[in-house]
């Protein structure tokens, strides 16, 4: 009866130690998921802020910008441009279109580069 009693009581911590390390090994997946969210709020706010002046916050143009003749970002004229093109002239700058490389990383450039991919009509 007794040696029952400590099998059951083996059978039982066994079962929450392994509930334990479940929850250990998934927390941190959910954890870089979290994570995944706010960066990509922190990217629309950086064209928010830097870029919607003159490109719009969907990218089409602002006044301002189409004054200045922005291209669209939605358009294939756009799209189709390589990354590291894009990626080029928000560093360097063209025309009207500030140089970024001073005031945004490497990382940043290369996530307005991934923003601007979004705005593209969805196929
Ligand atoms: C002061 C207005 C202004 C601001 C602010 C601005 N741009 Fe521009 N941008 C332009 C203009 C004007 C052009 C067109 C340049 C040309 O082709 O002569 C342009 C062109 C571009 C292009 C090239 C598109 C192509 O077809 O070659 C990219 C990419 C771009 N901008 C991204 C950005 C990003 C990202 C930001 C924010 C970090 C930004 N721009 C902020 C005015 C602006």
């Amino acid at each position: 009866m007794s040696l029952d009693k400590a099998r059951y009581s083996v059978i039982c911590t066994s079962a929450i130690l392994g509930a334990v390390v479940a929850g250990l090994t998934l927390f941190p997946i959910s954890t870089v998921r979290a994570n995944a969210a706010p960066d990509s709020a922190a990217v629309t706010a950086t064209f928010r802020t830097k870029c919607a002046l003159c490109h719009g916050p969907d990218g089409s143009g602002s006044e301002v910008g189409k004054s200045m003749n922005v291209p669209d970002f939605r358009t294939q004229a756009v799209q189709k441009l390589q990354d590291a093109e894009l990626a080029q002239v928000i560093s360097d700058g063209k025309g009207g279109m500030p140089s970024f490389k001073n005031s945004l990383s490497t990382d940043q450039i290369q996530a307005l580069v991934t923003h601007i991919r979004t705005l593209a009509p969805k196929k």
